[in-house]
């Protein structure tokens, strides 16, 4: 259904923001409206012939216009005819369901293009009617973060080559002079020559860690049931590094298989339940796995106008201590580490392979609840799952 196509006996009066109100309005004046206007994010709320009904304060920031001037325009009036909000509001009152889309950039004749994501909404029981949120910073930020990190994979693709080319040949050089010289050391010299063999095999072991960003070789994508990609995960884990911790399985079991790679989504979630165990307390540690489907996220496809669907959310959260603020907008970056004992690698190889499955990964962190939530695609077709 299209703009203008809802039939005028259908349309609910919505009162305009101006206009008096009632205690349940979102005038400015009621708690409801006090309630809007606090929010950081831009609101409108649109009729169904597309007129603005209502803009928070953020709202008028955004549009470096009035209330008073937006109640009296429609949104084509506000924003260029070509504007992915239109489509995406017309989306919303031709299907009835909610859509977030990232990355979307919107401009005005009053100010410049700004990069946001968008979430339209229908408002029950007002039929045509739709509230559309902008969102600015969090989210979008962290995901722009997440995609400036293609630009750091990209840079460590190259160096993994060079490195793998560069250290492990005159490596493996160092480690069998060291075995030669061991056979005819003293005992007090062994120790040296083992230390040698140790040290030349943990950056031998780091190079190799390096080396899955220099992969060139296309995606292999099949259909992956997360869940059992979670529980692999979760038993690994159960054995070794988390030991101590309980584990909680929130899990939607209609969940459609995952359009991906079974292996590298293994390496993604025992990285990201590897680093949430770490940073679970000793006692009384918990990581909740959850899975759920979210209609209507998509994402830009890079270096095309496709959107790419991203419906399959799977998160990881953990009750430890949280992640300090000044790592936030770099968390992704490779060899940014607060461990002693840490690469820095272990997100940025989550993020280079959520990248290539075309996902989106980003996260919330507070002391006590820090999630990392990945969104991917869905597998095209039914097909048996892997
Ligand atoms: N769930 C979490 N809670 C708190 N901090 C986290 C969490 N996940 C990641 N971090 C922070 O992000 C940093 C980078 O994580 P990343 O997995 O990339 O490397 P690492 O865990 O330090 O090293 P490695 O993965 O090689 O063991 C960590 O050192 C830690 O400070
Ligand atoms: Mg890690």
């Amino acid at each position: 259904m299209g703009r203008g196509s809802v039939r005028p006996e259908n349309v609910m009066a919505i009162p305009r923001r101006p206009a008096p109100r009632g205690p349940n309005s979102s005038g400015p004046g009621s708690s409801y409206g006090l309630l809007l206007n606090a929010l950081p994010d831009p609101v409108l709320m649109l009729g169904a012939d597309g007129a603005i009904h209502y803009a928070n304060f953020a709202a008028e920031n955004f549009f470096a216009a009035s209330a008073d001037y937006l109640c009296t325009r429609r949104l084509d009036d506000v924003v260029p005819a070509d504007s992915p909000l239109l489509s995406l509001v017309d989306q919303v009152r031709g299907t009835g369901h909610s859509v977030y889309e990232y990355g979307v950039t919107v401009a005005t004749p009053r100010m410049r293009g700004r990069f946001v994501a968008i979430q339209v909404s229908p408002v029950p029981e007002t039929v045509g009617a739709v509230a559309v949120t902008l969102r600015e910073r969090s989210i979008t930020d962290r995901i722009d973060h997440q995609l400036t990190h293609r630009s750091a994979a990209r840079s460590v693709t190259g160096m993994a080559a060079v490195l793998a080319h560069e250290i492990k040949n005159p490596l493996s050089g160092i480690r069998g002079a060291a075995q030669l010289l061991e056979q005819n050391a003293s005992a007090a010299d062994r120790k040296l020559t083992e230390l040698i063999c140790d040290e030349a095999d943990r950056i031998c072991a780091l190079v190799d860690r390096m080396e899955v960003f220099s992969e060139k070789r296309g995606l292999e994508r099949d259909a992956v049931n997360i869940h059992r990609v979670l529980e692999h995960v979760r038993r690994l884990g159960e054995s070794g590094f988390a030991r101590n911790i309980r584990f909680i399985e929130n899990y939607d079991p209609s969940l459609p298989p995952v359009h991906g790679n079974r292996d590298q989504l293994i390496q993604v979630f025992l990285n990201l339940v590897k680093n949430a165990a770490e940073a679970a307390p000793k006692k009384g540690g918990e990581i909740v796995l959850s899975t759920a489907y979210q209609h209507g996220v998509r994402m830009a496809v890079p270096g095309s106008a496709t959107r790419m669907d991203l419906p399959l959310m799977v998160s990881v959260q953990d009750n430890g201590s949280g992640i300090a603020e000044d790592l936030h907008s770099c968390l992704f970056d490779p060899f940014v580490t607060t461990k002693s004992g840490g690469t820095g690698l272990g997100l940025a190889l989550v993020a280079k392979i959520i990248n290539d499955h075309g996902g989106i990964i980003d996260f919330d962190s507070q002391p006590k609840r820090t999630v990392f939530r990945v969104r991917l695609p869905m597998f095209p077709e039914e097909a048996p799952e892997t």
